[in-house]
């Protein structure tokens, strides 16, 4: 069949708060511009992110009544640390209650002043807690990376030339190498297993240890499974434990492929670097098997790992974010092509070129599509990445505006409503303002900053 369906019946519903355009616009004024600081019961179909804001499944639901919640040795923990090694066979599985608090303690035993951490694209929080130790974040991912019309398979895929070029100038000061799967500020692209062999080679070739941003490594696998040669016929879990291989240990948020609501967790094998992490988990997050969160959340976890690896779940949520890229396609939007796994990012810049880029052309096409149909989508441009820690600015590599779709969680109705959604504001498109900052804080300040418009 043509169509692929939803491989899930609906079991429990959410009613969604119908808005006016005039509300909105209201809404909007007063968070000042910023969607983030609106209230959730004023969006109608919020494509802000798929972190934490997936469906969780019955049988999700039902391991949460597994939940032991004992403070120390919960059975629950060892459910979750099997299902990990299940798929990431680290030796020491550490949980945290979010990706972010996982890259704080690995890079504040990594980082620090003068040394540089390369990726593929550095996700903000990660970016962020390595500049918050002095350390330089250091993005070295392909050219066609950059390229919002390039159809290359595999646009995550790490420079590896410019890999080796900066091991061998500044390898003294390259405490490990990252890889972020797939590669969510460069348009949820994934990464090939060719390439995260190669790297993986470079990194240990120089006695680098290689870590894994793997937030979303079920979608990342299943772009391997269909796009790379020889591929084709394996088990999605096959295609993670030898990505996995290729690397020493991973940071990860559980809010997106293990379709948790809240969670995430470092693995690595170094006992030393593990026992150093694990002093400071104890410090910040909680004891070793629990580390943030409660024994009912470790036990969904575990059981939403088993579900992102399924193939029907996989093929429908490749091909539901597909389904609205060729959408917008069709209607003329530029967007960054392929289509991500976990959303559709739209290429501001190329749709508002009257807006300068430290005018925001991201922040005012998010705007206008919250005012226009109470869709919330995210700016990923230079209001997240245009400020530097020394307080200068300059333009983003790319404009873009990310449509996120959180999963199991909208039909294809909303998304036919988001696509005519779409089409209003660009019809108007030429109309939309550009922005200014009134108020901001010193880093990450997409998630406060306050604008007006020009
Ligand atoms: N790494 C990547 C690639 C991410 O996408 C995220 C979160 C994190 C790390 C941090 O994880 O939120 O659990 O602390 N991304 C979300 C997003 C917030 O909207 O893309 P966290």
């Amino acid at each position: 069949f043509r169509t692929v369906i939803e491989p899930f019946r609906i079991h429990s519903v959410e009613p969604l708060r119908m808005t006016t355009a005039e509300h909105r616009r209201q809404v909007a004024r007063e968070a000042g511009y910023n969607l983030f600081q609106i209230r959730s019961e004023n969006v109608l179909i919020d494509l802000l992110t798929d972190s934490g804001t997936g469906a969780m499944s019955r049988d999700q639901w039902a391991a949460i009544q597994h939940g032991d919640e004992s403070y120390a040795g919960s059975p629950s923990y060892f459910v979750f640390r099997d299902a990990v090694r299940e798929l990431f066979p680290y030796e020491h599985v550490i949980p945290t209650h979010q990706g972010r608090a996982a890259e704080k303690i690995l890079f504040g035993a990594l980082g620090g002043v003068g040394k540089v951490v390369p990726s593929n694209t550095h996700f903000d929080t990660t970016r962020a807690n390595i500049e918050f130790t002095g350390a330089e974040a250091l993005d070295l991912v392909i050219a066609e990376g950059h390229d919002p019309s390039s159809l290359h398979p595999f646009k995550g895929n790490m420079d590896t030339a410019r890999l080796k070029a900066l091991l061998a100038e500044r390898g003294d000061n390259v405490p490990c190498v990252m890889m972020t799967i797939t590669n969510n500020s460069g348009g949820g692209q994934p990464v090939s297993l060719e390439n995260l062999r190669a790297v993986s080679e470079i990194a240990h070739a120089h006695g680098k240890p290689l870590f894994l941003d793997a937030c979303r490594f079920g979608e990342n696998a299943w772009f391997i499974r269909e796009r790379e040669e020889g591929q084709g016929e394996r088990d999605v879990p096959d295609i993670i434990r030898d990505m996995a291989a290729c690397a020493d240990g991973m940071t990860m948020s559980a809010k997106k492929d293990p379709m948790g609501n809240i969670g995430g967790w470092l693995a690595l094998n170094d006992d030393d670097l593990a026992q150093q992490c694990r002093s400071v988990l104890i410090l910040t997050e909680g004891f070793p098997t629990y580390g943030g969160l409660a024994g009912r959340d470790l036990e969904a976890l575990a059981q939403g790992l088993k579900e992102c690896v399924d193939h029907d779940y996989l093929r429908y949520r490749i091909r539901s974010t597909a389904y609205l890229a060729d959408a917008l396609d069709k209607l003329g939007m530029p967007c960054l092509k392929p289509a991500g796994g976990h959303a559709v990012y739209i290429d501001a810049r190329a749709l508002l070129p009257h807006i300068e880029p430290l005018h925001f052309p991201g922040q005012a096409l998010a705007v206008a599509l919250y005012e226009a149909g109470g869709v919330r989508s995210c700016e990923i441009g230079s209001v997240m990445f245009g400020r530097h820690p020394d307080g200068s600015e300059s333009p983003a590599a790319m404009e873009l505006v990310r449509l996120a779709i959180p999963r199991r969680t909208y039909t294809q109705s909303h998304i036919d409503y988001v696509i005519e959604v779409c089409e209003r504001v660009k019809a108007r498109a030429g109309d939309l303002p550009g922005y200014r900052i009134v108020d901001e804080p010193p880093a990450l300040r997409h998630f406060t900053a306050t604008f007006e418009q020009f």
